[in-house]
């Protein structure tokens, strides 16, 4: 067992360069005084909308925000049912609850933590007329069995893509297999912002035009506003920080692969479960998770030992109180997130280590388990 290392689990540190560049351009903000809008603003939304070769991307103020109004862009039916997971951050399906919609939750599978494909298919009903998929953990969902399912029951879909910038499937950036993509700058996330941020990106005009006048208090011109909107502009400072932090993504994705697949080759002589993806599935491993029946007992030991760690997520949404008098749950949709949520355990990933730390934490675990 070597020394002790101290591997935290996120740092948002910046590089003494891109901390450097970012003052000189918040501070060349501040003196043109430019703080709502503006040139950072379009930029960023081209040079977003290009990364992620979708057609229209549109910035708005957080990732829950780009849900709502995704969903209120998609103008369903009164008393729709929204399908979500069971196993992911809540915001899909708080966007669901608020936008006043039926919330129904499916299963996830085990091998990557996206939605059961055939969990999902047996909860379509007449009402359903909308899916959120989210790409969890940079794990792009299977979105082939997906396209099919909502294509074949005419049902729209929305990406949640907040853990997963840059992810493919068969090629294909997330973001771009339904009706709209949706993303999370918080500052842990692949792509982070110094606040809160996000976007929304659609290949359909009509879908970001509608979005467009939601996000901006619906309004078309001065003093013209066509329907009642909100405010969720993305501000110039962050388009200013996440326009210099694009630059760096493809970088950090490819460090973050890098080290998943160190720690693959470990787990596997160790026989530690962890993520299964099939050839076509492209992830940024936001994070990386394994399964662990004595997870309480391996944390507190790699604490010990200097790593930290992260459960996400110790709770199925079902039994959350802002969810659980809502839902109806029958058991075969509930098993693997309910298996997940107990064994779950993230270990530290991403470009604030390198491949010492990884085969580090891989060592510690290794005699933890002999
Ligand atoms: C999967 C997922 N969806 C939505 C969100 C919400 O994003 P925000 O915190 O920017 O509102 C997050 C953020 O943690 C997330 O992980």
């Amino acid at each position: 067992m070597p020394e002790t290392r101290d591997i935290p689990f996120i740092d948002l540190s910046l590089n003494k360069s891109d901390s450097r560049k970012t003052i000189e351009n918040l501070s060349k903000l501040i003196k043109d005084k430019s703080f709502i809008g503006g040139e950072e603003v379009k930029i960023f939304q081209e040079n977003f909308s290009k990364f992620n070769k979708s057609k229209y991307c549109l910035a708005v103020a957080n990732g829950t925000d780009a849900l709502e109004i995704a969903l209120e862009s998609l103008d369903l039916p009164k008393n729709s049912e929204v399908i979500v997971p069971n196993f992911t951050f809540l915001s899909p399906a708080e966007a669901v609850i608020r936008g006043g919609y039926k919330l129904v939750l499916a299963d996830i599978n085990l091998n990557d933590f996206t939605i059961s494909v055939e969990s999902l298919e047996k909860l379509i009903s007449k009402k359903t007329s909308a899916l959120i998929v989210v790409h969890l953990f940079g794990n792009p969902c299977n979105m082939l069995e997906i396209k099919k399912i909502t294509d074949k029951h005419n049902i729209k879909l929305i990406e949640d893509c907040s853990q997963a910038h840059g992810a493919k499937f068969k090629e294909k950036k997330v973001g771009n297999f339904g009706d709209i993509g949706t993303f999370s700058f918080y500052p842990t996330k692949n792509l982070g912002a110094f606040g809160d941020s996000g976007a929304l990106v659609t290949n359909k005009k009509n879908l970001f035009n509608i979005a467009k006048k939601i996000a901006n208090h619906g309004r078309v011109d001065t003093y013209d506003h066509i329907l009642p909107g909100r405010n969720s502009r993305l501000d110039t400072f962050q388009a200013s920080v996440l326009n210099l932090k694009l630059k760096n993504l493809r970088m950090s994705n490819a460090m973050r692969i890098k080290q998943a697949a160190s720690y693959k080759k470990s787990m596997h002589l160790l026989d530690i479960k962890t993520v299964n993806l099939s050839s076509d599935q492209f992830s940024v491993f936001h994070q990386f998770p394994i399964l662990s029946n004595e997870r309480e007992l391996l944390m507190k030991f790699l604490n010990k030992k200097g790593v930290n760690c992260g459960i996400y997520y110790p709770k199925p949404l079902s039994k959350m109180r802002a969810f659980r008098d809502q839902v109806f749950l029958n058991k075969f949709h509930s098993r693997n997130s309910e298996i997940a949520c107990k064994k779950i355990l993230s270990l530290p990933i991403g470009p604030h280590l390198d491949i010492k730390d990884i085969e580090y934490v891989a060592d510690v675990i290794q005699s933890f388990s002999t």
